[in-house]
Protein backbone atom coordinates (compact mmCIF):
# COMPACT_ATOMS: atom_id res chain seq x y z
CA UNK A 1 0.00 0.00 0.00
CA UNK A 2 0.73 3.09 -0.98
CA UNK A 3 4.36 3.93 -2.71
CA UNK A 4 7.41 6.30 -2.46
CA UNK A 5 9.91 7.81 -4.61
CA UNK A 6 12.87 9.75 -4.17
CA UNK A 7 15.44 11.89 -5.87
CA UNK A 8 18.78 13.33 -4.92
CA UNK A 9 21.41 14.72 -7.69
CA UNK A 10 22.75 17.55 -9.22
CA UNK A 11 19.66 18.37 -11.95
CA UNK A 12 15.78 18.95 -11.29
CA UNK A 13 14.33 15.31 -10.43
CA UNK A 14 11.05 16.26 -9.98
CA UNK A 15 9.98 14.43 -13.85
CA UNK A 16 12.29 11.47 -12.39
CA UNK A 17 9.52 10.97 -9.38
CA UNK A 18 6.73 11.64 -11.30
CA UNK A 19 7.04 9.42 -13.88
CA UNK A 20 7.73 7.13 -10.79
CA UNK A 21 4.40 7.75 -9.18
CA UNK A 22 3.01 7.06 -12.41
CA UNK A 23 4.74 3.53 -12.02
CA UNK A 24 3.46 3.26 -8.60
CA UNK A 25 0.43 3.84 -8.93
CA UNK A 26 -0.83 0.29 -8.49
CA UNK A 27 0.33 0.46 -4.50
CA UNK A 28 -2.58 2.66 -4.13
CA UNK A 29 -4.16 5.94 -6.15
CA UNK A 30 -6.42 7.67 -3.66
CA UNK A 31 -4.08 10.63 -3.71
CA UNK A 32 -1.06 11.67 -4.39
CA UNK A 33 1.48 14.45 -3.87
CA UNK A 34 5.49 16.18 -4.24
CA UNK A 35 8.24 17.97 -2.05
CA UNK A 36 11.23 19.67 -3.54
CA UNK A 37 13.73 21.30 -1.81
CA UNK A 38 14.88 24.46 -3.37
CA UNK A 39 16.55 27.83 -2.27
CA UNK A 40 16.43 26.46 1.34
CA UNK A 41 12.90 26.00 0.84
CA UNK A 42 10.53 23.11 0.80
CA UNK A 43 7.83 23.37 -2.11
CA UNK A 44 4.72 20.97 -1.72
CA UNK A 45 1.71 19.89 -3.78
CA UNK A 46 -0.94 17.31 -3.25
CA UNK A 47 -4.08 16.25 -5.42
CA UNK A 48 -6.53 13.79 -4.90
CA UNK A 49 -7.08 11.38 -7.27
CA UNK A 50 -5.08 9.46 -9.88
CA UNK A 51 -1.46 11.28 -11.12
CA UNK A 52 -1.87 9.06 -14.33
CA UNK A 53 -2.65 12.12 -16.65
CA UNK A 54 -0.79 14.76 -14.55
CA UNK A 55 1.40 16.52 -16.79
CA UNK A 56 4.20 18.43 -14.60
CA UNK A 57 5.60 20.58 -17.47
CA UNK A 58 2.18 22.13 -18.24
CA UNK A 59 0.37 21.67 -15.02
CA UNK A 60 2.96 22.43 -12.87
CA UNK A 61 5.98 24.05 -14.61
CA UNK A 62 7.81 25.99 -12.18
CA UNK A 63 7.48 23.22 -9.32
CA UNK A 64 10.98 21.19 -8.84
CA UNK A 65 14.48 21.07 -7.16
CA UNK A 66 17.37 18.43 -6.87
CA UNK A 67 16.21 17.01 -3.98
CA UNK A 68 12.36 15.46 -4.49
CA UNK A 69 10.00 13.08 -2.42
CA UNK A 70 6.59 11.84 -3.90
CA UNK A 71 3.79 9.34 -2.82
CA UNK A 72 1.08 7.76 -4.27
CA UNK A 73 -1.57 7.24 -1.20
CA UNK A 74 -3.44 4.28 -0.20
CA UNK A 75 -5.73 5.40 2.42
CA UNK A 76 -5.31 3.87 6.17
CA UNK A 77 -5.61 6.43 8.49
CA UNK A 78 -8.04 9.48 7.67
CA UNK A 79 -9.81 9.70 4.99
CA UNK A 80 -9.00 10.89 1.03
CA UNK A 81 -8.22 14.51 0.87
CA UNK A 82 -5.81 17.06 0.41
CA UNK A 83 -4.50 17.78 3.79
CA UNK A 84 -4.24 13.80 4.39
CA UNK A 85 -1.96 13.22 1.23
CA UNK A 86 1.28 13.07 1.53
CA UNK A 87 4.20 14.59 1.59
CA UNK A 88 3.61 16.07 5.67
CA UNK A 89 5.48 18.90 7.13
CA UNK A 90 6.86 19.57 10.88
CA UNK A 91 5.12 22.25 12.51
CA UNK A 92 8.01 24.62 11.36
CA UNK A 93 7.65 23.04 7.86
CA UNK A 94 11.53 22.27 8.19
CA UNK A 95 10.96 18.16 7.77
CA UNK A 96 8.81 16.61 4.97
CA UNK A 97 8.14 13.43 4.89
CA UNK A 98 6.41 10.45 2.23
CA UNK A 99 5.57 6.99 4.53
CA UNK A 100 4.60 3.49 3.11
CA UNK A 101 3.23 1.22 6.66
CA UNK A 102 2.05 2.11 9.42
CA UNK A 103 2.69 3.62 12.57
CA UNK A 104 0.51 1.65 14.98
CA UNK A 105 1.95 3.81 18.26
CA UNK A 106 0.96 6.98 16.35
CA UNK A 107 -2.16 8.11 18.95
CA UNK A 108 0.18 7.91 22.21
CA UNK A 109 3.12 9.73 20.32
CA UNK A 110 1.13 12.33 18.66
CA UNK A 111 -1.13 13.06 22.17
CA UNK A 112 2.29 13.53 23.76
CA UNK A 113 3.81 15.83 20.99
CA UNK A 114 0.79 18.09 21.10
CA UNK A 115 1.63 18.35 24.74
CA UNK A 116 5.15 20.01 23.99
CA UNK A 117 3.35 22.38 21.70
CA UNK A 118 2.96 20.60 17.95
CA UNK A 119 0.04 21.22 16.11
CA UNK A 120 -1.39 18.95 13.59
CA UNK A 121 -2.80 19.24 10.39
CA UNK A 122 -3.99 15.44 9.11
CA UNK A 123 -5.59 12.59 10.35
CA UNK A 124 -2.57 10.84 9.46
CA UNK A 125 -0.29 7.82 11.37
CA UNK A 126 2.69 9.84 9.18
CA UNK A 127 2.43 13.08 10.75
CA UNK A 128 3.35 12.42 13.52
CA UNK A 129 7.05 11.20 12.16
CA UNK A 130 7.56 14.58 10.79
CA UNK A 131 6.79 16.07 14.41
CA UNK A 132 9.15 13.72 16.05
CA UNK A 133 11.69 14.30 14.02
CA UNK A 134 11.01 18.33 14.77
CA UNK A 135 11.05 17.72 18.08
CA UNK A 136 14.19 15.17 18.25
CA UNK A 137 16.17 17.82 16.19
CA UNK A 138 16.03 20.25 19.32
CA UNK A 139 18.27 17.93 21.15
CA UNK A 140 19.75 15.98 18.46
CA UNK A 141 23.63 17.49 17.03
CA UNK A 142 22.22 16.91 13.35
CA UNK A 143 19.65 15.48 11.16
CA UNK A 144 21.09 11.84 10.80
CA UNK A 145 20.89 11.77 14.66
CA UNK A 146 17.36 13.21 14.51
CA UNK A 147 16.09 11.11 12.47
CA UNK A 148 17.83 7.84 13.93
CA UNK A 149 15.97 8.84 17.54
CA UNK A 150 12.90 9.13 16.16
CA UNK A 151 12.23 6.03 13.81
CA UNK A 152 13.46 4.36 17.23
CA UNK A 153 10.45 5.40 19.00
CA UNK A 154 7.98 4.51 15.93
CA UNK A 155 5.97 1.10 16.46
CA UNK A 156 4.67 -0.34 13.37
CA UNK A 157 6.21 -0.29 9.56
CA UNK A 158 8.08 2.63 7.37
CA UNK A 159 9.95 3.17 4.25
CA UNK A 160 10.10 7.04 4.66
CA UNK A 161 11.76 9.36 2.47
CA UNK A 162 12.76 12.37 4.07
CA UNK A 163 13.91 15.99 3.26
CA UNK A 164 14.98 18.54 5.36
CA UNK A 165 15.02 22.44 3.77
CA UNK A 166 18.27 23.18 6.43
CA UNK A 167 20.50 20.55 4.33
CA UNK A 168 21.36 19.04 0.92
CA UNK A 169 20.18 15.68 1.99
CA UNK A 170 17.59 12.73 1.70
CA UNK A 171 17.16 10.23 3.82
CA UNK A 172 15.40 6.68 3.32
CA UNK A 173 14.72 4.13 6.12
CA UNK A 174 12.78 1.16 6.19
CA UNK A 175 11.44 -1.34 8.61
CA UNK A 176 9.15 -4.25 7.00
CA UNK A 177 7.58 -2.14 4.32
CA UNK A 178 10.23 -2.52 0.80
CA UNK A 179 12.49 0.42 -0.16
CA UNK A 180 14.73 0.35 -2.39
CA UNK A 181 17.96 2.81 -3.50
CA UNK A 182 18.85 3.84 -7.27
CA UNK A 183 22.65 4.24 -7.67
CA UNK A 184 23.43 6.67 -11.16
CA UNK A 185 26.33 8.73 -12.03
CA UNK A 186 26.45 11.31 -9.52
CA UNK A 187 22.64 10.72 -8.72
CA UNK A 188 20.92 8.52 -6.32
CA UNK A 189 16.80 7.38 -6.59
CA UNK A 190 14.23 5.98 -3.68
CA UNK A 191 11.75 3.53 -4.72
CA UNK A 192 9.05 1.28 -3.40
CA UNK A 193 10.10 -0.79 -6.06
CA UNK A 194 12.77 -1.31 -8.66
CA UNK A 195 10.55 0.31 -11.52
CA UNK A 196 9.52 3.07 -10.25
CA UNK A 197 13.71 4.52 -11.27
CA UNK A 198 14.56 1.40 -13.56
CA UNK A 199 14.61 3.76 -16.13
CA UNK A 200 17.06 5.95 -14.68
CA UNK A 201 19.29 3.71 -12.88
CA UNK A 202 19.97 -0.49 -12.52
CA UNK A 203 22.46 -0.44 -9.72
CA UNK A 204 20.55 -1.02 -6.77
CA UNK A 205 20.63 -1.40 -2.80
CA UNK A 206 17.66 -3.22 -1.09
CA UNK A 207 17.58 -2.12 2.18
CA UNK A 208 16.88 -4.17 4.60
CA UNK A 209 15.17 -4.18 7.75
CA UNK A 210 16.12 -1.01 10.16
CA UNK A 211 18.10 0.22 7.80
CA UNK A 212 18.32 3.83 6.78
CA UNK A 213 20.28 5.52 3.49
CA UNK A 214 21.43 9.04 3.66
CA UNK A 215 22.13 10.71 0.82
CA UNK A 216 24.37 13.76 0.63
CA UNK A 217 27.05 15.43 -1.08
CA UNK A 218 30.86 14.42 0.13
CA UNK A 219 33.62 16.37 0.49
CA UNK A 220 34.61 16.29 -3.25
CA UNK A 221 30.59 18.09 -4.12
CA UNK A 222 29.85 14.64 -5.50
CA UNK A 223 26.48 13.03 -4.64
CA UNK A 224 27.00 10.30 -1.87
CA UNK A 225 25.42 7.15 -0.17
CA UNK A 226 25.81 6.43 3.59
CA UNK A 227 23.86 3.07 4.69
CA UNK A 228 23.69 1.88 8.43
CA UNK A 229 21.69 0.48 10.99
CA UNK A 230 19.00 2.62 12.19
CA UNK A 231 19.38 1.24 15.53
CA UNK A 232 22.60 1.47 16.27
CA UNK A 233 23.95 4.07 13.74
CA UNK A 234 26.63 1.61 12.39
CA UNK A 235 27.77 1.73 8.91
CA UNK A 236 26.58 -1.13 6.31
CA UNK A 237 28.88 -2.04 3.57
CA UNK A 238 26.42 -2.07 0.84
CA UNK A 239 24.89 -5.11 -1.17
CA UNK A 240 24.75 -3.45 -5.34
CA UNK A 241 22.65 -5.53 -6.96
CA UNK A 242 22.45 -5.52 -11.24
CA UNK A 243 18.99 -5.28 -12.04
CA UNK A 244 18.66 -7.34 -15.49
CA UNK A 245 15.51 -6.60 -16.61
CA UNK A 246 14.49 -3.83 -18.75
CA UNK A 247 12.31 -0.69 -18.10
CA UNK A 248 10.61 -2.20 -21.02
CA UNK A 249 9.66 -5.01 -19.28
CA UNK A 250 7.85 -3.00 -16.32
CA UNK A 251 5.92 -1.23 -19.19
CA UNK A 252 2.69 -2.20 -21.36
CA UNK A 253 4.09 -3.20 -24.34
CA UNK A 254 1.62 -1.28 -26.35
CA UNK A 255 -1.37 -2.89 -24.56
CA UNK A 256 -4.13 -1.07 -23.22
CA UNK A 257 -3.75 -2.45 -19.56
CA UNK A 258 -1.26 -3.92 -17.86
CA UNK A 259 -3.44 -6.82 -17.00
CA UNK A 260 -3.94 -8.20 -20.93
CA UNK A 261 -0.39 -7.55 -21.01
CA UNK A 262 0.48 -9.55 -18.15
CA UNK A 263 -2.21 -12.28 -19.13
CA UNK A 264 -0.98 -12.83 -22.49
CA UNK A 265 2.98 -13.33 -21.07
CA UNK A 266 1.59 -16.28 -19.41
CA UNK A 267 3.07 -19.05 -21.85
CA UNK A 268 6.97 -16.73 -21.70
CA UNK A 269 5.80 -17.07 -17.82
CA UNK A 270 5.28 -21.08 -17.90
CA UNK A 271 8.38 -21.81 -20.24
CA UNK A 272 10.81 -19.76 -17.86
CA UNK A 273 9.15 -21.94 -15.01
CA UNK A 274 9.66 -24.83 -16.66
CA UNK A 275 13.73 -23.49 -16.58
CA UNK A 276 14.05 -23.23 -12.97
CA UNK A 277 17.52 -24.91 -11.92
CA UNK A 278 17.43 -28.47 -11.10
CA UNK A 279 19.60 -28.02 -7.95
CA UNK A 280 17.29 -25.29 -6.42
CA UNK A 281 14.14 -27.62 -6.88
CA UNK A 282 15.65 -30.32 -5.11
CA UNK A 283 16.86 -28.39 -2.27
CA UNK A 284 13.20 -27.09 -1.88
CA UNK A 285 12.21 -30.58 -2.56
CA UNK A 286 14.51 -31.69 0.35
CA UNK A 287 13.25 -29.67 3.26
CA UNK A 288 9.86 -30.49 2.25
CA UNK A 289 10.76 -34.69 2.24
CA UNK A 290 12.41 -33.50 5.59
CA UNK A 291 9.25 -31.82 7.18
CA UNK A 292 7.60 -33.40 9.68
CA UNK A 293 4.11 -31.18 8.98
CA UNK A 294 4.06 -29.00 5.75
CA UNK A 295 1.75 -25.99 5.54
CA UNK A 296 1.21 -23.05 2.75
CA UNK A 297 0.33 -20.00 4.34
CA UNK A 298 -0.41 -16.82 1.54
CA UNK A 299 -3.41 -14.42 0.72
CA UNK A 300 -5.97 -14.00 -2.06
CA UNK A 301 -4.22 -15.38 -5.62
CA UNK A 302 -1.04 -16.62 -3.55
CA UNK A 303 -3.13 -18.66 -1.31
CA UNK A 304 -5.80 -20.53 -4.51
CA UNK A 305 -2.30 -21.29 -6.09
CA UNK A 306 -1.04 -22.80 -2.65
CA UNK A 307 -4.08 -24.61 -2.29
CA UNK A 308 -3.84 -26.13 -6.36
CA UNK A 309 -0.11 -26.91 -4.61
CA UNK A 310 -1.64 -28.94 -1.99
CA UNK A 311 -3.87 -31.24 -3.78
CA UNK A 312 -0.88 -31.82 -6.19
CA UNK A 313 1.43 -33.02 -4.00
CA UNK A 314 -1.06 -35.17 -2.19
CA UNK A 315 -2.38 -36.69 -5.57
CA UNK A 316 1.16 -37.06 -7.02
CA UNK A 317 3.63 -37.10 -4.06
CA UNK A 318 1.53 -38.35 -1.47
CA UNK A 319 2.44 -35.83 0.97
CA UNK A 320 -0.22 -33.82 3.17
CA UNK A 321 0.02 -29.83 2.65
CA UNK A 322 -2.35 -27.91 5.01
CA UNK A 323 -3.27 -24.43 3.51
CA UNK A 324 -3.86 -21.72 5.46
CA UNK A 325 -5.02 -17.90 4.76
CA UNK A 326 -2.33 -15.63 6.13
CA UNK A 327 -5.01 -13.34 7.62
CA UNK A 328 -6.08 -16.57 9.41
CA UNK A 329 -2.67 -17.90 10.46
CA UNK A 330 -2.71 -16.02 14.19
CA UNK A 331 -5.48 -18.53 15.82
CA UNK A 332 -3.18 -21.48 14.99
CA UNK A 333 0.33 -20.58 14.43
CA UNK A 334 0.85 -21.17 18.26
CA UNK A 335 0.71 -24.89 17.03
CA UNK A 336 3.75 -24.77 14.84
CA UNK A 337 6.92 -26.23 16.61
CA UNK A 338 10.07 -27.49 15.16
CA UNK A 339 10.25 -29.43 12.30
CA UNK A 340 7.11 -27.99 10.39
CA UNK A 341 7.93 -26.69 7.27
CA UNK A 342 5.76 -23.52 6.29
CA UNK A 343 5.86 -23.05 2.41
CA UNK A 344 5.14 -19.13 1.91
CA UNK A 345 3.55 -18.66 -1.51
CA UNK A 346 3.44 -14.42 -2.61
CA UNK A 347 3.76 -12.07 -5.74
CA UNK A 348 4.95 -9.14 -3.84
CA UNK A 349 6.64 -11.21 -0.53
CA UNK A 350 5.64 -7.65 0.90
CA UNK A 351 2.00 -9.11 1.85
CA UNK A 352 1.93 -8.09 5.90
CA UNK A 353 0.11 -11.28 7.02
CA UNK A 354 2.39 -13.43 4.96
CA UNK A 355 5.82 -11.99 7.09
CA UNK A 356 3.69 -12.16 10.03
CA UNK A 357 3.93 -15.82 9.20
CA UNK A 358 7.27 -16.31 8.72
CA UNK A 359 8.17 -14.56 12.49
CA UNK A 360 5.68 -17.40 13.87
CA UNK A 361 6.78 -19.85 12.05
CA UNK A 362 10.72 -18.71 13.20
CA UNK A 363 9.34 -18.27 16.65
CA UNK A 364 8.92 -22.04 16.97
CA UNK A 365 11.65 -23.29 15.65
CA UNK A 366 9.80 -24.12 12.01
CA UNK A 367 11.33 -23.82 8.67
CA UNK A 368 10.19 -21.39 5.75
CA UNK A 369 10.00 -22.12 2.02
CA UNK A 370 9.18 -18.93 -0.06
CA UNK A 371 7.72 -19.46 -3.37
CA UNK A 372 8.15 -15.36 -4.06
CA UNK A 373 7.98 -13.36 -7.39
CA UNK A 374 10.10 -10.15 -6.52
CA UNK A 375 13.97 -10.16 -5.92
CA UNK A 376 15.11 -8.96 -2.63
CA UNK A 377 11.50 -8.80 -1.14
CA UNK A 378 11.05 -8.95 2.69
CA UNK A 379 9.80 -12.61 2.03
CA UNK A 380 12.41 -13.35 0.20
CA UNK A 381 15.49 -12.27 3.05
CA UNK A 382 13.12 -13.30 5.67
CA UNK A 383 13.01 -17.37 4.37
CA UNK A 384 14.96 -20.12 5.18
CA UNK A 385 15.16 -20.70 1.61
CA UNK A 386 13.03 -19.17 -1.35
CA UNK A 387 12.79 -19.88 -5.23
CA UNK A 388 11.94 -17.08 -7.32
CA UNK A 389 8.60 -17.08 -9.34
CA UNK A 390 9.35 -16.49 -13.06
CA UNK A 391 6.32 -14.39 -13.53
CA UNK A 392 8.67 -10.93 -13.96
CA UNK A 393 7.36 -7.92 -12.89
CA UNK A 394 3.64 -8.21 -12.27
CA UNK A 395 2.09 -3.96 -12.19
CA UNK A 396 -1.45 -5.18 -12.73
CA UNK A 397 -3.17 -4.97 -9.17
CA UNK A 398 -5.02 -8.23 -10.22
CA UNK A 399 -2.55 -11.22 -10.30
CA UNK A 400 -2.60 -13.24 -13.63
CA UNK A 401 0.92 -14.51 -14.46
CA UNK A 402 1.60 -14.53 -11.03
CA UNK A 403 -1.11 -17.56 -9.93
CA UNK A 404 0.02 -19.39 -13.00
CA UNK A 405 3.29 -19.32 -11.99
CA UNK A 406 3.12 -20.18 -8.64
CA UNK A 407 1.23 -23.64 -9.71
CA UNK A 408 3.60 -24.33 -12.13
CA UNK A 409 6.10 -23.64 -9.24
CA UNK A 410 4.31 -25.95 -7.19
CA UNK A 411 4.58 -28.87 -10.14
CA UNK A 412 8.11 -28.05 -10.70
CA UNK A 413 8.26 -28.99 -6.94
CA UNK A 414 5.89 -31.83 -7.41
CA UNK A 415 8.22 -33.22 -10.30
CA UNK A 416 12.03 -32.69 -8.12
CA UNK A 417 10.11 -34.74 -5.04
CA UNK A 418 9.50 -37.74 -7.62
CA UNK A 419 12.89 -37.39 -8.78
CA UNK A 420 11.06 -36.33 -12.30
CA UNK A 421 11.88 -32.52 -12.78
CA UNK A 422 12.88 -32.98 -16.59
CA UNK A 423 9.57 -35.10 -17.22
CA UNK A 424 7.94 -32.28 -15.51
CA UNK A 425 10.18 -29.68 -17.20
CA UNK A 426 8.89 -31.02 -20.73
CA UNK A 427 4.92 -31.44 -19.54
CA UNK A 428 5.08 -27.56 -18.42
CA UNK A 429 5.99 -26.91 -21.82
CA UNK A 430 3.54 -28.66 -23.23
CA UNK A 431 1.37 -26.29 -20.82
CA UNK A 432 2.85 -23.43 -22.49
CA UNK A 433 1.62 -24.39 -25.60
CA UNK A 434 -1.94 -24.91 -24.70
CA UNK A 435 -1.92 -21.58 -23.46
CA UNK A 436 -0.58 -20.27 -26.62
CA UNK A 437 -3.82 -21.47 -28.07
CA UNK A 438 -5.95 -20.56 -25.66
CA UNK A 439 -4.48 -16.57 -26.25
CA UNK A 440 -4.90 -16.58 -29.90
CA UNK A 441 -6.86 -14.15 -31.66
CA UNK A 442 -9.81 -16.68 -32.61
CA UNK A 443 -10.65 -17.53 -28.92
CA UNK A 444 -10.18 -14.05 -27.57
CA UNK A 445 -13.17 -12.99 -30.23
CA UNK A 446 -15.09 -15.60 -28.52
CA UNK A 447 -14.41 -14.47 -24.99
CA UNK A 448 -15.34 -10.96 -25.51
CA UNK A 449 -18.41 -12.21 -27.31
CA UNK A 450 -19.16 -14.33 -24.12
CA UNK A 451 -18.49 -11.13 -21.78
CA UNK A 452 -21.06 -9.54 -23.51
CA UNK A 453 -23.51 -11.77 -23.30
CA UNK A 454 -22.60 -12.24 -19.40
CA UNK A 455 -22.04 -8.31 -18.65
CA UNK A 456 -25.26 -7.23 -17.05
CA UNK A 457 -25.42 -10.80 -14.58
CA UNK A 458 -25.74 -9.68 -11.06
CA UNK A 459 -24.68 -13.03 -9.86
CA UNK A 460 -21.65 -15.44 -11.19
CA UNK A 461 -20.22 -19.34 -9.78
CA UNK A 462 -17.41 -21.20 -10.37
CA UNK A 463 -17.22 -25.26 -9.72
CA UNK A 464 -14.49 -27.52 -9.24
CA UNK A 465 -13.23 -30.23 -7.81
CA UNK A 466 -9.41 -31.65 -6.67
CA UNK A 467 -7.07 -30.16 -8.78
CA UNK A 468 -9.85 -27.72 -10.10
CA UNK A 469 -11.15 -26.58 -6.61
CA UNK A 470 -8.80 -23.83 -6.48
CA UNK A 471 -9.74 -22.90 -9.78
CA UNK A 472 -12.95 -22.63 -9.21
CA UNK A 473 -11.80 -19.86 -6.34
CA UNK A 474 -9.56 -18.17 -8.30
CA UNK A 475 -11.80 -17.64 -11.36
CA UNK A 476 -14.54 -16.11 -9.07
CA UNK A 477 -11.84 -13.68 -7.50
CA UNK A 478 -10.46 -11.80 -10.23
CA UNK A 479 -14.09 -11.65 -11.92
CA UNK A 480 -15.50 -9.94 -8.41
CA UNK A 481 -12.20 -7.86 -8.09
CA UNK A 482 -12.23 -6.53 -12.02
CA UNK A 483 -15.41 -6.23 -13.05
CA UNK A 484 -17.46 -6.16 -9.87
CA UNK A 485 -20.07 -9.03 -10.62
CA UNK A 486 -20.66 -10.94 -7.68
CA UNK A 487 -18.76 -13.91 -7.93
CA UNK A 488 -17.97 -17.21 -5.75
CA UNK A 489 -16.39 -20.54 -6.54
CA UNK A 490 -17.29 -23.57 -4.47
CA UNK A 491 -16.03 -27.23 -4.85
CA UNK A 492 -18.12 -30.02 -6.25
CA UNK A 493 -18.62 -31.96 -3.47
CA UNK A 494 -20.03 -29.06 -1.42
CA UNK A 495 -22.57 -28.21 -3.70
CA UNK A 496 -25.81 -29.84 -2.37
CA UNK A 497 -24.45 -28.48 1.27
CA UNK A 498 -26.04 -24.95 0.56
CA UNK A 499 -24.53 -23.38 -2.38
CA UNK A 500 -27.16 -25.15 -5.10
CA UNK A 501 -30.03 -22.75 -3.01
CA UNK A 502 -28.45 -19.62 -5.40
CA UNK A 503 -28.61 -21.62 -8.79
CA UNK A 504 -31.84 -20.11 -10.58
CA UNK A 505 -32.85 -19.42 -14.18
CA UNK A 506 -29.60 -17.90 -16.43
CA UNK A 507 -27.25 -17.49 -13.71
CA UNK A 508 -24.02 -18.80 -15.69
CA UNK A 509 -22.26 -21.43 -13.52
CA UNK A 510 -18.28 -21.91 -15.01
CA UNK A 511 -17.40 -25.56 -14.57
CA UNK A 512 -13.91 -26.60 -14.24
CA UNK A 513 -13.30 -30.46 -15.10
CA UNK A 514 -9.82 -32.46 -14.32
CA UNK A 515 -8.97 -35.23 -16.68
CA UNK A 516 -9.13 -37.81 -14.01
CA UNK A 517 -11.92 -39.61 -11.96
CA UNK A 518 -13.22 -36.38 -10.83
CA UNK A 519 -14.44 -35.24 -13.92
CA UNK A 520 -17.54 -37.80 -13.91
CA UNK A 521 -18.38 -36.00 -10.50
CA UNK A 522 -18.12 -32.27 -11.67
CA UNK A 523 -20.02 -33.43 -14.69
CA UNK A 524 -23.05 -34.65 -12.93
CA UNK A 525 -22.59 -31.17 -10.75
CA UNK A 526 -23.17 -29.46 -14.08
CA UNK A 527 -26.16 -31.34 -14.49
CA UNK A 528 -27.33 -30.67 -11.43
CA UNK A 529 -26.66 -26.85 -11.93
CA UNK A 530 -28.65 -27.06 -15.00
CA UNK A 531 -30.93 -28.69 -14.59
CA UNK A 532 -32.12 -25.75 -11.73
CA UNK A 533 -31.86 -23.60 -14.97
CA UNK A 534 -28.21 -22.30 -14.69
CA UNK A 535 -26.16 -21.41 -18.12
CA UNK A 536 -22.95 -24.19 -17.84
CA UNK A 537 -20.27 -22.76 -19.09
CA UNK A 538 -17.58 -25.82 -19.33
CA UNK A 539 -13.56 -25.40 -18.86
CA UNK A 540 -12.43 -28.73 -19.96
CA UNK A 541 -10.74 -30.88 -22.17
CA UNK A 542 -13.25 -32.55 -23.16
CA UNK A 543 -16.91 -31.49 -24.64
CA UNK A 544 -20.08 -32.50 -23.11
CA UNK A 545 -23.65 -32.10 -24.31
CA UNK A 546 -24.53 -30.10 -20.44
CA UNK A 547 -22.18 -27.50 -21.18
CA UNK A 548 -24.17 -24.77 -23.08
CA UNK A 549 -20.44 -22.74 -24.20
CA UNK A 550 -17.50 -25.07 -24.28
CA UNK A 551 -14.15 -23.51 -23.83
CA UNK A 552 -11.63 -26.08 -24.58
CA UNK A 553 -8.44 -27.01 -22.84
CA UNK A 554 -5.80 -29.28 -23.79
CA UNK A 555 -5.39 -32.99 -21.74
CA UNK A 556 -2.51 -31.62 -19.89
CA UNK A 557 -2.94 -34.49 -17.10
CA UNK A 558 -2.53 -32.95 -13.41
CA UNK A 559 -1.23 -29.73 -14.88
CA UNK A 560 -4.43 -28.96 -16.73
CA UNK A 561 -5.74 -26.32 -14.45
CA UNK A 562 -2.78 -24.28 -15.26
CA UNK A 563 -4.29 -23.72 -18.66
CA UNK A 564 -7.89 -23.83 -18.15
CA UNK A 565 -7.84 -20.37 -15.95
CA UNK A 566 -6.66 -18.14 -18.64
CA UNK A 567 -9.71 -18.20 -19.92
CA UNK A 568 -11.17 -17.00 -17.26
CA UNK A 569 -9.04 -14.63 -16.48
CA UNK A 570 -9.24 -12.96 -19.91
CA UNK A 571 -13.14 -13.49 -19.18
CA UNK A 572 -12.55 -11.04 -15.81
CA UNK A 573 -10.84 -8.51 -18.37
CA UNK A 574 -13.63 -8.42 -20.90
CA UNK A 575 -16.15 -8.31 -18.43
CA UNK A 576 -14.41 -5.12 -16.78
CA UNK A 577 -14.00 -3.45 -20.58
CA UNK A 578 -17.69 -4.40 -21.22
CA UNK A 579 -19.02 -2.81 -18.15
CA UNK A 580 -16.54 0.38 -18.98
CA UNK A 581 -14.44 -0.44 -15.88
CA UNK A 582 -11.10 0.11 -15.86
CA UNK A 583 -9.11 -3.30 -15.11
CA UNK A 584 -6.28 -1.01 -14.52
CA UNK A 585 -8.13 0.61 -11.50
CA UNK A 586 -9.68 -1.58 -9.17
CA UNK A 587 -11.75 -0.07 -6.26
CA UNK A 588 -10.25 -0.31 -3.11
CA UNK A 589 -7.20 -2.78 -4.17
CA UNK A 590 -3.96 -2.38 -4.21
CA UNK A 591 -0.79 -4.46 -4.79
CA UNK A 592 1.57 -5.75 -2.48
CA UNK A 593 -1.25 -5.74 0.70
CA UNK A 594 1.93 -4.70 3.20
CA UNK A 595 -0.55 -3.94 6.30
CA UNK A 596 -2.43 -6.50 8.39
O1 LIG B 1 1.69 -10.14 -3.21
P1 LIG B 1 0.91 -11.30 -2.72
O2 LIG B 1 0.90 -12.44 -3.68
O3 LIG B 1 1.31 -11.77 -1.35
O4 LIG B 1 -0.58 -10.78 -2.62
C1 LIG B 1 -1.60 -11.59 -2.12
C2 LIG B 1 -2.96 -11.02 -2.43
O5 LIG B 1 -3.11 -9.77 -1.84
C3 LIG B 1 -3.19 -10.88 -3.94
O6 LIG B 1 -3.05 -12.11 -4.58
C4 LIG B 1 -4.61 -10.33 -4.21
O7 LIG B 1 -5.57 -11.30 -3.87
C5 LIG B 1 -4.72 -9.86 -5.65
N1 LIG B 1 -5.53 -8.69 -5.69
C6 LIG B 1 -5.33 -10.86 -6.54
O8 LIG B 1 -5.64 -10.39 -7.81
Amino acid sequence: MCGIVGYFGSKDGMGAVVEGLKRLEYRGYDSWGLAARTDRKILIHKEIGKIGSFNLKKDLPNFGGKICIGHTRWATHGGVTAINSHPHLSCDGRIAVVHNGIVENYQELRAALEKKGHKFKSQTDTEVIAHLIEQELRTKKNIVEAVRSALKKIEGSFALGIIDRENDILIGARYASPLVLGIAKDEFYLGSDVPAFLKYANQVVFLDEREMVVLSHGKSGNAQFDLMNIDSGKKIKAKITKIKWSAEEAEKGGHPHFMIKEMLEQPLVIRKTAATEKEELEKAAALIKKAKRVFVVACGTALHAGIYGSYLLAKRNNIMVQPISAGELSYFSHLFKKGDLVITVSQSGETADVLEAVRSAHKAGAKVLALVNVLGSSLMRAADRSILTKAGSEICVLSTKAYISQQAMFAMLSGALNGETAKMKKSLLEVADAIEKIIEKKNLGKIKTLAKKLSKVPNLYGLGRSLNYANSLESCLKIKEVSYIHAEGFAGGDLKHGPIALIEKDVPVMVFATPDSTEKEIVSNAMEVKARGAFVIGISFQNNSVYEEFLPVTDLGDLTPIAAIVYTQLLAYYLALEKKLDPAKPTHLANGVTVN
